[in-house]
């Protein structure tokens, strides 16, 4: 009898005869795998771009031969008759993979202008994820004198630049897969080639619902920056979405809202800021805007905040740092713009016994160990100015749900 085994080495006995490995190394390094992630997943195979596995590289479903044939590596069965497959890219090339993982080769090797072109997998991707696994570039040079704060080597991803330490974060871009002229450039431009640059991003491309049905729903994941429909925000915010016809669905599970640059999905975890160090040498960068969104916990009604390093630049050093004292409520032209805070909407901060209920939190007004509580929607908008200071060191916060 041909049991399920005596089946898989017969399948990988056969895809060996591909390439010049042995049946005895495939069996050891992919049933190896193989046999971790059944218990996991429930299943005989695994899907190749499930986040699960991000931290073993990032792959697309596909041929064992046209994975070889295209310099991947292969990574595992993703159904009876396909591997998954590793895909590395280079300077200067164009992809259409699901999922890429992109790695600085030797310095030498890299031009000053190092660009990787993402065209869409399909028409139905939506979203694209970059995940920085590791991001070292120059870090930003802060003038005093002008109050002014640079990035020279850098890399432009969407709206956001960065330069300095940004291992570890992670970037939501919008993507619109139905349109053929769409391209996300990921530019690096290193004129001054620091010695120490490097960088492992991966790339996946995320697909939203297919069917009509689904389609009408995706509004109401994409709730807070066109709508202020409270029932969207209570889909979103509340519910997991879920349902059996899973091949509608892309990547639901993995989709941020719209509006959202960076999405936590884990029910705790820690936000920081861009280019944050944890001696405190690192500045965030000028001029940012952006939002920090968190992945709801169903039972949870309130979120945690729990601050481990908080320092921003504020107007009035006179005035604590809350609300008005950090940002204008009119439009100031220029550089006399003082706008660096992080928002926190609906919450509460318990400070000496005492309650404070702001939005905007700036200069110092967080400190260690300070907790703040807040409702859903759990969304943090971060603004920075042109002026900077040596104590814009920026942020380090915990975060975990509140089960009520
Ligand atoms: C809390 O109390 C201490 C001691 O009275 C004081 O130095 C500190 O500024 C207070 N913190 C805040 C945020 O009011
Ligand atoms: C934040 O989380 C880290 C890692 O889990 C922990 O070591 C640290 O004590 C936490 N800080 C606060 C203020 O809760």
């Amino acid at each position: 009898m041909l049991t399920l085994t005596n089946f898989w080495l017969l399948i990988l006995t056969v895809g060996s005869l591909e390439s010049s490995v042995t049946s005895e190394t495939i069996k050891n390094d992919e049933m190896k795998l193989f046999e971790e992630r059944l218990p996991r997943r429930g299943g005989l195979f695994h899907t190749c771009f499930s986040n699960e596995y991000a931290e073993e590289g990032s792959s697309s479903c596909m041929p064992r031969s046209k994975c070889v044939s295209q310099g991947g590596n292969v990574k595992g069965f993703c159904n009876f008759y396909e591997v998954c497959c590793e895909t590395k890219v280079d300077c200067n090339s164009i992809t259409k993979e699901k999922r890429v993982v992109i790695k600085s080769a030797s310095l030498q090797k890299t031009p000053n202008f190092c660009s990787y072109r993402m065209q869409p997998f399909n028409t139905q991707v939506c979203q694209v994820l970059i995940e920085f696994k590791t991001l070292e570039l120059q870090p930003p040079i802060l003038e005093a004198m002008q109050s002014s704060l640079e990035c020279e080597d850098h890399v432009v991803i969407g709206d956001f630049m960065l330069c300095g330490e940004n291992s570890g974060q992670h970037l939501y871009v919008p993507f619109d897969g139905s349109k053929d002229d769409t391209e996300l450039i990921i530019k690096f431009a290193l004129p001054n080639k620091w010695s120490q640059s490097q960088w492992h991003l991966i790339v996946t491309q995320l697909e939203c619902p297919k069917t009509s049905e689904d389609k009408k729903r995706s509004p109401s994941y994409m709730p807070f920056i066109n709508s202020n429909n409270l029932d969207n925000l209570r889909t979103m915010f509340t519910i997991p979405y879920n349902s059996n016809n899973k091949n509608t669905l892309g990547d639901i599970d993995l989709l941020a809202p719209l509006g959202c640059n960076q999405y936590f999905t884990q029910s705790e975890g820690q936000i920081k800021s861009f280019n944050y160090k944890p001696d405190g040498s690192g500045y965030y960068l000028s001029k940012m805007n952006y939002v920090i969104c968190i992945k709801p916990v169903k039972a949870a009604k309130m979120i945690r905040y729990q601050v481990e390093k908080f320092s921003l630049s504020k107007q009035n050093t006179e005035e604590p740092g809350f609300d008005n004292n950090c940002h204008s409520y009119k439009q100031v032209d220029g550089d006399d713009r003082r706008e660096d805070y992080l928002m926190i909407p609906q919450s509460s901060l318990t400070t000496n016994g005492t309650i404070i209920m702001a939005t905007h939190y700036c200069g110092q007004s967080l400190v260690k160990g300070s907790s703040v509580i807040a409702s859903p929607p759990y969304v943090l908008y971060f603004s920075s100015d042109g002026h900077s200071d040596a104590e814009e060191s920026g942020f380090l916060i915990n975060y975990s749900f509140k089960i009520i």
